[in-house]
């Protein structure tokens, strides 16, 4: 039996960190398996770990390329050891600017393809699968001209904390990775293609490695939620003890 990870969003930011963490801290997985629609970055990440990258380019708005996925874990008869789920993009803008394509595409890749690929490959986890998927702390409160994404991470975090339970018959666990804003990852220049996030979030930035380690050692450590930093933590309570309303109030 093969023993893999599986890891979306490969390309850049916290997925390619992830591949690069999960190939240092786990020798013994035979191969990691990535996807991300840039071949070329997917193949350079490949280099520089001979032996070791099996490559899935597509985009993950189609179903093609988790069929190919799946059809690869039945021939290889693989294992998922460690899933990630990291493929996602943001849009900042007030309502009525973001695009249709952009619209439907947070909700697409960020919501369903999560959905679908972790649904696709169940048959193939690991008894003891640790699945990291990307939500963020904007999952704990709805953001004003941050809506849509706000609300796709709201749905990650539901799903995953509800697979969670369900795995935890097998042994498998979910954790929901929840970071506030992240630097050094293409997130920001996509997401700020109309407008910038708020000054004052800029000041709770830490670093993908940040986030990355800490994710692994909560996923290890059967935590459902992993969020990075004193300031997000205080977020997160703070969004478990006001009325959202009222925070709003004063948020944006
Ligand atoms: N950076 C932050 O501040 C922050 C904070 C909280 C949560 N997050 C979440 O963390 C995750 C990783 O984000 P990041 O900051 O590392 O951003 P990033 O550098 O932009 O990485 C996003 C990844 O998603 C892939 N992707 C996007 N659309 C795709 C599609 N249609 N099909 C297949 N792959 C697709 C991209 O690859 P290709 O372009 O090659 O397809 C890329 O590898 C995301 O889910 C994001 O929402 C980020």
């Amino acid at each position: 039996m093969k023993k893999i990870a599986l890891v979306s969003g490969a390309s850049s930011g916290m997925g390619r960190c992830m591949v690069t963490e999960i190939a240092d801290r786990f020798p013994s997985l035979d191969e990691i398996w990535v996807t991300a629609r840039r071949e070329e970055k997917l193949k350079s990440l490949a280099e520089e770990f001979p032996g070791r990258i099996r490559i899935f380019p597509g985009n993950l708005r189609k179903q093609e390329v988790i069929d190919s996925i799946v059809s690869a874990l039945k021939e290889e008869e693989a294992k998922i050891c460690i899933l990630v789920n990291a493929a996602g993009f943001g849009k900042i803008g007030p309502e009525g600017t973001i695009s249709a394509r952009d619209t439907s595409g947070m909700i697409e890749v960020n919501c369903i393809a999560l959905t679908v690929l972790t649904e696709a490959v169940l048959p193939y986890l690991h008894r003891k699968c640790r699945i990291l998927n990307f939500a963020s702390a904007a999952a704990f409160l709805p953001q004003p001209e941050f809506a849509v994404y706000a609300a796709t991470k709201a749905y990650v975090l539901s799903y995953s904390l509800a697979l969670g339970r369900e795995l935890k018959r097998r042994g498998a666990t979910v954790t929901a990775i929840c970071p506030g804003p992240v630097t050094d990852t293409e997130f920001f220049s996509i997401a700020e293609e109309k407008q910038s996030i708020a000054a004052y979030k800029k000041a709770f930035v830490v670093s993908q490695e940040q986030v990355v380690r800490q994710a692994i050692e909560d996923a290890f450590a059967g935590k459902t939620v992993s969020v990075c930093g004193l300031p997000m933590k205080g977020f997160r309570a703070m969004t478990k003890i006001l009325p959202w309303d009222l925070i709003l109030n004063y948020y944006n």
